[in-house]
């Protein structure tokens, strides 16, 4: 059968490597290997900063322009019987996609600001008012639920369609669709991706490779 090239491979690292950090930046923080936690906190950010500026130059159905809509038009999908194809994220999935872009940065940033009142802070901790290292800690265990609720929906509509034949998790593990598209897709080279991702792993090695080290010869003496 013809296959339909519809999502390319920065768009599919992303989310997969997503996953497995998130996962993993979840089991650190339980058994307090803050050394661990912090090296994939910063691993992650660089996918998703990377991913940030993809949305803005990356191929046609990564960016925001292909997949942000207007209210009205999300209902209007809505309301559609039956609902027409989209090349990408839909109407609606792409308010969530949005949403769980902007709460992973945000546990991100406040975690730079997180402290466990004990040993182990976030490198702003010292740099902001305490104020801000009580909200932010805050924010950093709350934000976790809040995330863990909107993951939930996300997969149940993720499995919902794909049970309804719109197979959009095989889609998003080969990256090809057995609908043919609507409309003619361009897609960037993945090399490009990458050298963001360094770009901006570098840039947090450069900050914080040395505490990072410390820490995590910490984690592993036990
Ligand atoms: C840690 C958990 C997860 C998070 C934070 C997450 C987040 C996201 C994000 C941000 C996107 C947009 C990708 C992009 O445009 O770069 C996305 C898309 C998608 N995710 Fe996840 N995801 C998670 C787990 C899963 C799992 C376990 C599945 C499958 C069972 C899944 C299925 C999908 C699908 C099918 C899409 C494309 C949706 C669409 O067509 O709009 N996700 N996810
Ligand atoms: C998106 C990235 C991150 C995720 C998903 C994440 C997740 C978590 C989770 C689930 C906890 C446990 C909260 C609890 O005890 O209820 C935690 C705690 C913590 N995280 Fe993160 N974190 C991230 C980034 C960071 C960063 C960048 C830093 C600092 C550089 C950091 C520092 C900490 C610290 C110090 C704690 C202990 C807080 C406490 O004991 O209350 N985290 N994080």
């Amino acid at each position: 059968m013809q296959k339909y090239k519809i999502w390319d491979g920065a768009v599919r690292f992303f989310h997969w490597s997503q996953v497995l950090l998130l996962g993993g930046l979840w089991y650190s923080a339980e058994q307090e290997l803050y050394g661990i936690h912090m090296t994939l906190a910063y691993s992650l950010a660089a996918l998703l900063l990377a991913r940030l500026v993809w949305a803005l130059v990356g191929s046609d159905n990564a960016r925001f322009g292909h997949f942000v809509y207007s209210p009205a038009e999300v209902w209007h999908y809505w309301r559609q019987k039956p609902q027409s194809g989209v090349d990408g994220h839909n109407p609606l999935s792409g308010y969530m996609v949005l949403l769980l872009l902007l709460l992973v940065l945000l546990q991100f940033i406040t975690g730079l600001m997180t402290t466990d009142d004990v040993f182990t802070e976030g490198p702003l901790v010292a740099a902001v008012d305490s104020s801000w290292v009580a909200l932010a800690s805050s924010f950093h265990r709350l934000n976790l639920d809040i995330l863990l609720i909107l993951i939930g929906l996300h997969v149940l509509a993720a499995l919902w369609h794909q049970w309804r034949g719109d197979k959009v998790i095989s889609q998003l593990v080969t990256g090809k669709s057995e609908q043919p598209l609507s409309q003619p897709l361009q897609f960037q080279k993945f090399y490009w991706f990458l050298l963001l991702v360094l770009l901006f792993g570098f840039g947090f090695y450069s900050w914080q490779g040395e505490q990072l080290w410390l820490l995590l010869q910490a984690d592993l003496a036990g």
